[in-house]
Parts: C-alpha cells; structure tokens; sequence
C-alpha cells in the first residue's frame, strides 16, 4: 500500500506554457490528451482554467473548473429550495480531473479536490454559485461521494455520471466558525 503524500509536499499552480506537461499519464487517455492537447488554448479562450499539482518537481495531478449549471429538476428537493422559481441552479464545473496512474490512492486527488472546493468558496463570497458539479467516470463515483457529492437525478443512459455538491451548508459552516 503506497503511503499517502503530505500535504505540504503538494504544490499547486495555474497552468501555463512553461511547465513540462508532458510525461503526465492517468488511466484515461481523454484526460491526458485534453490536458496536452486543449487545456492550455481553452484557458486563453476564457473557457476553462487548469491547476497543475506537482510533487517533487513531478506533475502529478491536475483539475480544470468552468461554469455551469444544473437543472433544478436534478437535484433533489431536500438541497432547501423547494420553491425555487427558476429552471436551473449556478455552480462550477470539475470539468476535468486526473492523478497520475503511478501516484493514486496517495491522497493527491483528495488535496487537488479541496484545493477546487476552497476556490468555489471564494467565488461564492462575490458570485451566487451553488454547487459543485462533475460528470463522474463511472469507475470514480466512490471518491466522489466519499466527499458528499450526490448522483443527479435524470442520469440514466449515460456513459458518465453527473454528481454534485452542494455548498450551502459547507458555505453557512464556514459564516458559523467566523462568527465563534
Ligand atoms: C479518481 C481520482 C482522481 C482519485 O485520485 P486519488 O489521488 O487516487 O485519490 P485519493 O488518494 O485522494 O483517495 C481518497 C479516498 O478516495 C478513495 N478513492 C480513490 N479513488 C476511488 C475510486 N475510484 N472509487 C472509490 N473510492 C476511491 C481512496 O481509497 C481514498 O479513500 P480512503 O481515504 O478511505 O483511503 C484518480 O483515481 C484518477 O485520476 N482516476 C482516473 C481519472 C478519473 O477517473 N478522473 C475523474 C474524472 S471525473
């Protein structure tokens, strides 16, 4: 069992054409080839922006966030809104996210995705934005939902599996622990 990487050795930046991506290689070849091929162009197109994680001067994981949105319809009524007057709820996309095929289960993914959530919540001190959304690879559900992302409903017939996370009751905790 490889043991987990601390924290502290984790260094995340934005990317830009100065860092060798190269060598990065996770077990989908989707995400390696957007990551070599597309992240950096959408960026500079103002479509998505991408975190590169490094540990030892190893690229060893990296997530990409845009804007989205979800139709109010497929989350469920127990989120608060019942009376929701509008079609559909603002959030940030995970539109991409990989570890490195030799540094998984090492805790990089769980660092890289509360490095996203810490983003969110500071967009959600000036923008209204809700949740957190991902359409999951379906072998990826579990690390999703170990960290409260729920199944959208309305997902059926899908090769992916859209998830989200609400961050009402993570952004009311974090009001609480500023007022004590
Ligand atoms: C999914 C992924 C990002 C997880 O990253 P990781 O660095 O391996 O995850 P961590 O080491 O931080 O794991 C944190 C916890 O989630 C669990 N976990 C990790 N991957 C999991 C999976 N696929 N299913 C269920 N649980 C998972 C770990 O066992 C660990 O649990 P523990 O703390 O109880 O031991 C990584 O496996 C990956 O890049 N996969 C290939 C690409 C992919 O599917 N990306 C997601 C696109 S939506």
């Amino acid at each position: 069992m490889p043991s987990i990487i601390s924290n502290f050795e984790l260094i995340i930046v934005p990317l830009d054409e100065n860092y060798d991506i190269s060598s990065f290689s996770c077990a989908n070849s989707e995400l390696n080839d957007f990551l070599k091929d597309d992240a950096l162009n959408d960026q500079t197109n103002l479509i998505s922006r991408t975190s590169l994680c490094f540990w030892k001067g190893e690229l060893v994981g990296y997530v990409t966030l845009a804007v989205d949105t979800i139709g109010t319809k497929e989350v469920y009524v127990t989120d608060g809104l019942e009376c929701y007057r509008y079609n559909r709820y603002p959030g940030i996309k995970i539109a991409r996210f990989a570890v490195d095929s030799r540094f998984e289960r090492r805790g990089i993914g769980t660092h890289l995705l509360f490095a996203a959530i810490g983003k969110v919540l500071s967009i959600c001190d000036s923008v209204g934005c809700r949740y957190i959304l991902v359409d999951s690879k379906k072998e990826s559900t579990g690390f999703y939902e170990k960290y409260g992302f729920k199944i959208a409903e309305r997902n059926k017939k899908r090769d992916f599996v859209p998830m989200y996370l609400n961050m009402q009751p993570i952004v009311a905790k974090m009001n609480l622990k500023s007022i004590d």
